[in-house]
């Protein structure tokens, strides 16, 4: 009841529903050095940049907008997103590499599920998605030992903050507007960061000794708890994670998923992506200095 209460005070106020304090990972003075980790960068660096080409797709939700502030945003964003994309391209060149593939659970994260309103767009790929990607961004940003890269992030997160920020602000609005909606964004919040934590799983048998390395399925654990203290201050959730039964888990994502397989049976199956069409366009992928030389143990 408090939680609801606060979620709604804070959102007469124009700023994310978490502060940077709270998003701040303390990785203990671990270090990125782009000499020594160079590999490691790059991997990292690619998969923002698929982020950054699937945040692109915002473009498809100026269809959806339902009104003329949300078609603004989205426009404005969309050319955000293609900034980025410039951005860790230029990272990529910086640190001598080049375009690589990400990895399928980055891949299933960022454009798996396509989402079938504009609901369910601002609080799964919005408030919660770009939530996580603005974590990892913070994350660089802290660790990294490099003036430039540090200064290119640091200007892209102003702008993943305001993404964010809508995200809430109209998920927040829609659940007002139509409280029915709440266990369906929550069933397919709940999806979202399930498969984080198997990233975090997956990276926790595959990582190889490195300072900031061995603390991500830490950093993804505590990017699962301020994503649902994000639900909490939404008011996708009514009260924690722990506290919600099997059945209840159940029911929200039956009904999310219900739902969708009865609009269309193809959800978790998008047509081809636009991340394939970019990524693969010669301005991008002609950046690689060597195509075959950017996998590092980790991915495989
Ligand atoms: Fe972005
Ligand atoms: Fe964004």
């Amino acid at each position: 009841m408090y939680t609801r209460l606060a979620a709604t005070r804070r959102a007469s106020f124009p700023h994310m529903l978490l502060s940077r304090e709270e998003m701040t990972f303390d990785f203990a003075g671990a270090r990125l050095e782009p000499e020594r980790d160079r590999k490691l960068l790059a991997w990292v660096m690619n998969q923002f940049l698929y982020g950054e080409v699937s945040g692109i797709q915002c473009g498809h939700w100026l269809y959806q907008a339902p009104d003329l502030e949300a078609a603004r945003f989205f426009s404005r964003q969309a050319v955000e997103e293609f900034q980025h994309v410039e951005n860790f391209l230029r990272i990529l060149e910086i640190l001598g590499e080049g375009p690589a593939p990400a990895h399928r659970l980055v891949r299933f994260l960022s454009t798996g599920m396509m989402p079938a309103t504009f609901e369910e767009h601002v609080c799964l790929e919005m408030a919660l998605g770009e939530g996580f990607v603005l974590m990892a961004l913070y994350g660089v940003i802290d660790t990294i030992a490099h003036d430039e890269i540090r200064a290119i992030l640091g200007r892209a997160v102003k702008q993943e903050e305001r993404h964010v920020e809508f995200g809430e602000q109209r998920t927040m609005q829609a659940i007002r507007e139509r409280p029915a909606l709440r266990r369906r964004l929550l069933g397919l919040s709940l999806v979202s960061m399930w498969a984080v934590r198997r990233l975090g799983a997956f990276m926790r048998s595959r990582l190889p000794r490195h300072e900031v390395l061995s603390q991500l399925p830490e950093f993804l654990g505590f990017s699962v708890a301020c994503a649902e203290r994000r639900l909490l201050r939404m008011g996708v959730l009514t009260k924690p994670l722990a506290e919600l039964t099997a059945l209840e888990k159940g029911l929200a994502i039956a009904e999310a998923y219900g739902a969708a397989v009865f609009r269309s049976p193809f959800r978790l199956l998008p047509k081809k992506r636009l991340t394939e069409t970019y990524l693969r366009d010669p301005a991008v992928a002609n950046r690689a200095p060597a195509p075959g030389e950017n996998k590092i143990r980790m991915v495989r």
